[in-house]
């Protein structure tokens, strides 16, 4: 029975939304009867897999996620030890997790706070955004980035990325310039440091405060020197996919005691204990503290900085077990056609948070959607990094528009994350390896 008869048939004894239904189920019959014919002819042609998606058997029996934390005996040790002791707010471990993070990355000043979402606000509040100020930023992040310009009152500026890299443009930060613009934020994402000597050049040409987002680079390096001593403030995240996790953390790290002391204040309602910043002295006694400007309470608590420094114990072991699956994925998509893969600058040591492969569309006859579905099927749970920031809706009522940044629009039409994390094992990098190369042989033109 045609489709057709199927409409005639029903359109006499029903409504016009059980005729919508019909219609949908024949279409899908249809089109699964073309997909089993075209992959028995291209099965016979070519002795290749077929997508479990289609019906073949996956690459592996259990799924694997895109990202994933490493929490072990150690760290609930350390939690727990602080949960049985008189401080879980407030306590030393807050301290000890700045000066660990300072030695470990060897800036000036570290501030942990509870995400890296409120690390980028502190940032903006110390720079001094507000009403009527502009901060460049790259639509290719998480929407953290740009928030935080927003909840200052500023607004976000949206520069264009390098197709190559997927980091911000320096030139499109120059073309973004207004004499309203007060900082750069730019964003080492994947892991991989923005072009550091270019941002820094444009941001002491016109007065700009560099805020480096290093939600992703924890670790990495630029010309031999570690982030967290690159921008005038980094910020980190310690979310549970990132290379190490607090459950929900973050951290600023500078070199300036001027920001620093904005830092401390933002963080933490305002709140000075130092006699030096107060305005109302000689003050009333030991228990006296004067509130000095508007904070929040960002306070990361003594276990989580206890889980923290717990994990930064095994962070170059994570690092290393990072670049190792990476290298092994360049190799293995080296010459596979239809993928493409990030391209590093040189003098970076990049300690990879995210594997992206993008998807060549011209050379596959297949969507990315279908791709990435299809990688589901083959239980290889893949998550896409990420939407540009201003096509969300809630940034389109405020005025942003489609097509701002070409080069961000083309790129993300093609991009996926596909698994990384140290806990995977040799065989979970085979079987995503197995599970890209399948799919791009078999949905190759
Ligand atoms: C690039 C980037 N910036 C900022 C953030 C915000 O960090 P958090 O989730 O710790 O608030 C994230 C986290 O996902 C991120 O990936």
């Amino acid at each position: 029975m045609s489709a057709q008869d199927v409409e005639l048939l029903y359109l006499k004894d029903s409504g016009k939304e059980e005729l919508q239904e019909v219609r949908k189920a024949e279409k899908r019959r249809q089109e699964k009867e073309r997909r089993t014919v075209s992959n028995t002819v291209f099965q016979e042609e070519y002795p290749m897999e077929l997508p479990a998606i289609l019906g073949g058997t996956p690459v592996r029996e259990d799924k694997i996620f895109y990202g994933r934390q490493w929490v072990n005996e150690d760290d609930i040790e350390a939690v727990r030890k602080v949960l049985e002791g008189p401080y879980i707010t407030c306590g030393p471990k807050v301290s000890e997790a700045e000066r660990r993070l300072e030695s470990y990355t060897g800036a000036k000043h570290a501030v942990v706070v509870n995400s890296g979402t409120s690390a980028l606000h502190c940032a903006c509040i110390a720079a001094g955004i507000g009403e009527g100020d502009e901060v460049i930023t790259t639509p290719i992040t998480f929407a953290a980035s740009a928030n935080c310009v927003l909840y200052c009152g500023g607004t976000p500026v949206f520069a264009d990325i390098d197709p190559e890299t997927y980091n911000i443009d320096p030139d499109s930060i120059r073309a973004h310039i207004t004499p309203r613009t007060k900082a750069v934020i730019a964003v080492d994402f994947t892991g991989q440091v923005v072009r550091v000597k270019e941002i820094r050049e444009i941001c002491d040409e016109f007065g700009l405060i560099f805020i480096e987002d290093a939600a992703h680079s924890i670790g990495s390096a630029y010309n031999g020197v570690k982030v967290g001593n690159l921008a005038d403030m980094t910020c980190f995240s310690f979310h549970p996919v990132k290379t190490v996790t607090a459950g929900e953390g973050g951290a600023i790290l500078t070199n300036s005691d001027e920001l620093y002391n904005k830092l401390v204040l933002a963080h933490a309602h305002g709140i000075t204990h130092d006699e030096e910043q107060m305005e109302d002295a000689p003050h009333e006694g030991v228990w006296y503290y004067e509130q000095i400007s508007l904070g929040y309470n960002y306070r990361m608590t003594d276990f989580q900085a206890a889980l923290l420094m717990s994990q930064m114990d095994r962070i170059d072991d994570f690092i290393a077990r990072r670049r190792e699956i990476v290298k092994r994925y360049d190799e293995a998509f080296a010459d596979v056609e239809g993928i493409i893969v990030q391209k590093e600058i040189p003098n970076s040591y990049t300690s990879r948070h995210l594997y992206i492969i993008r998807l060549d569309l011209d050379k596959l006859k297949c969507t990315r959607r279908e791709f990435f579905d299809a990688m589901s099927a083959e239980n290889v749970q893949c998550q896409v990094h990420y939407v540009p920031v201003y096509w969300f809706p809630y940034y389109r009522h405020l005025g942003y528009e489609k097509g701002m940044c070409p080069n961000a629009e083309e790129v993300y039409k093609g991009i996926m994350s596909i698994p990384l994390y140290p806990r995977m094992s040799d065989k979970d990098v085979e079987d995503t390896i197995h599970a890209v190369r399948k799919l791009a042989e078999y949905y190759r033109k």
